[in-house]
């Protein structure tokens, strides 16, 4: 039996799919640079193997493969393919100058797939999926298979197809509960089933998929593991198709805190999972829930007075788990206005983000400017500016005619239209608009930021949130902006102030910049 399915000492492999499934999640989609930053901080996270994207959708998802693959060198780089040659050839290309490349070729196995969707028989199913395989083992040694819709298929055929791809060179099964549909025991018992009837099982590796459509993906991944599986795929912050897939925090921190229970462990860098899971947060603007497990801001706040009493005599009566070992910091040190550049730089350290020397310089002045507004700076106005300074950057600097925020004025009433004046500069020029639209302030600035940048834009979301507490605390606003041409885009922008007019303008240029650096 392979190594992975061995119940006594188990090293779980976390096959993580962020950037192909996690990015099928509504507006959660990413760009090339983005995606690079991804996949970087997976690799510090010690993931096994990262999914890539699905090289044959599109040209942006080939070259995002192709990338990736080009700069990872620890762990495997995993491209999708259908069960067809030009996915597989597809898959390949992209592949190629990866250090560890996986080919990850799935095919449904499902009645209501194969009748409904596919057309095909089982006997069709299996030399489809042999046929397959065989293609990707040409390329390479690393072949995952997946049936899809797995936990709807019948047993005895599902374990017919895994007998046989084994047999073809897949070196990973993997079992997706496509649906969300499976209960832990159900996953448990098909996971049990397949390494007792399979005969070949223990020449590859055992992996589930699991969907959260009813909130039970972490713990259907967690029960095949005790079942014998060697793999889990799963998604920072739980992103993906629908609901999502298993929470990669989550399986990790449950494996690692009740290791006498599941019997295993990952390779995973646990202080690495907060910072990573901000970073994938901030990226695709998709807020993580403050009650979120493990990586939530509140997973280790303590309300009640009798928990906070208990913490304080010994924190093992109310913690389960130790806050730094997932990359929450020790303290909420806070900053102010007399805080030097060495005491931010250290601080920005403790949080996880190393700044280089030109990063500081640009965080430093916008700390010094936020410390003349706010009293006190806590750590999550500092990631907040950190990120904001990063992305912002990223943003201009891959665009040399970015436009940049000058200015604004707004005078609002209650029953009145607002009158705004709105500045803002390109290539050093600058452009005013003044107006007096009905609505309220939101529209009146979207308005006069159309109307200077000149492009067929339609305000889809919109949402403000503050960073920390208090009356003076910054105001984080996120937007997504859809332009309206021959092709439909949609951008992402962030923008962070004390001011959440001033907040909303810099969303709207993040956006915009992003736009103008895919379509000039
Ligand atoms: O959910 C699913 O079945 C998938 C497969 C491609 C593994 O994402
Ligand atoms: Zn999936």
């Amino acid at each position: 039996m392979n190594l992975s399915n061995n119940p006594n000492k188990r090293m779980i492999t976390i096959f993580d799919t962020t950037l192909r499934d996690g990015e099928q999640s509504p507006g959660a989609s990413m760009n090339l640079p983005e995606k690079l930053e991804v996949a970087r901080a997976l690799e510090e996270l010690g993931v096994d193997v990262i999914e890539a994207g699905f090289p044959i959708v599109s040209q942006g998802d080939f070259e995002s493969v192709r990338e990736v693959a080009r700069i990872i060198r620890k762990a495997s780089v995993c491209g999708l393919a259908r069960c067809v040659d030009a996915d597989i050839d597809a898959a390949w290309d992209a592949l190629r100058y990866a250090e560890h490349p996986r080919i990850h070729i799935f095919l449904a196995t499902s009645a209501i797939h194969r009748e409904h969707k596919l057309r095909m028989t089982q006997e069709q199913i299996i030399e489809r999926a042999v046929a397959g395989v065989r293609r990707g083992r040409n390329y390479c040694e690393d072949i995952e298979f997946s049936p899809e819709d797995a936990s709807r298929t019948e047993i005895d055929f599902l374990c017919k197809v895994v007998e046989a791809v084994i047999d073809a060179g897949a070196t990973t099964v993997n079992i997706p509960d496509t649906v969300g549909y499976a209960t832990p025991l159900e996953m448990q018992a098909r996971i049990a089933t397949l390494i007792d009837r399979v005969p070949n099982i223990d020449k590859a590796i055992l992996s589930v998929h699991c969907h959260n459509d009813l909130g039970m993906a972490v713990s259907n991944s967690l029960a095949a593991v005790m079942a014998g599986a060697g793999q889990i795929e799963c998604t920072i912050n739980g992103l993906g198709e629908r609901a999502g897939n298993s929470a990669l925090e989550e399986v990790v921190m449950a494996m690692r805190t009740r290791g006498d229970v599941f019997k295993a462990d990952t390779r995973i860098v646990s202080q690495r999972l907060v910072p990573t899971s901000r970073l994938v947060s901030q990226i695709t603007g998709l807020k993580v829930p403050r009650n979120k497990a493990i990586v939530g801001q509140n997973a280790f706040a303590h309300e009640a007075g009798i928990h906070q009493d208990g913490v304080l005599k010994d924190r093992t009566t109310y913690e389960i788990m130790v806050p730094e070992s997932v990359g929450f910091t020790k303290s909420d040190l806070v900053l102010g206005k007399h805080s030097g550049r060495a005491a931010l730089a250290d601080r920005a350290k403790q949080l996880g983000h190393e700044l280089t020397t030109e990063q500081l310089t640009t965080v430093f002045t916008e700390f010094k400017k936020l410390a003349d507004r706010k009293k006190e700076i806590y750590d999550a106005d500092i990631l907040a500016l950190i990120e904001q300074q990063i992305h912002e950057k990223k943003a201009q600097t891959t665009v040399d005619s970015a436009w940049k925020y000058e200015g604004y004025s707004l005078i609002c009433s209650d029953g009145q239209s607002p009158r705004i004046s709105v500045t803002l500069s390109r290539e050093g020029q600058k452009t005013t608009f003044e107006s007096h639209k009905g609505g309220g302030p939101v529209a009146a600035v979207f308005s006069a930021v159309v109307s200077i940048v000149n492009l067929p834009l339609k305000l889809r979301e919109f949402k403000v949130e503050a960073v920390t507490g208090g009356p003076d605390a910054q105001g984080e606003v996120v937007v997504l902006v859809e332009r309206e041409e021959n092709v439909t885009s949609v951008c992402r922008g962030h923008g962070i102030s004390t001011d959440i007019i001033e907040a909303t303008i810099m969303a709207l240029l993040n956006a915009i910049n992003r736009m103008i650096q895919v379509s000039p």
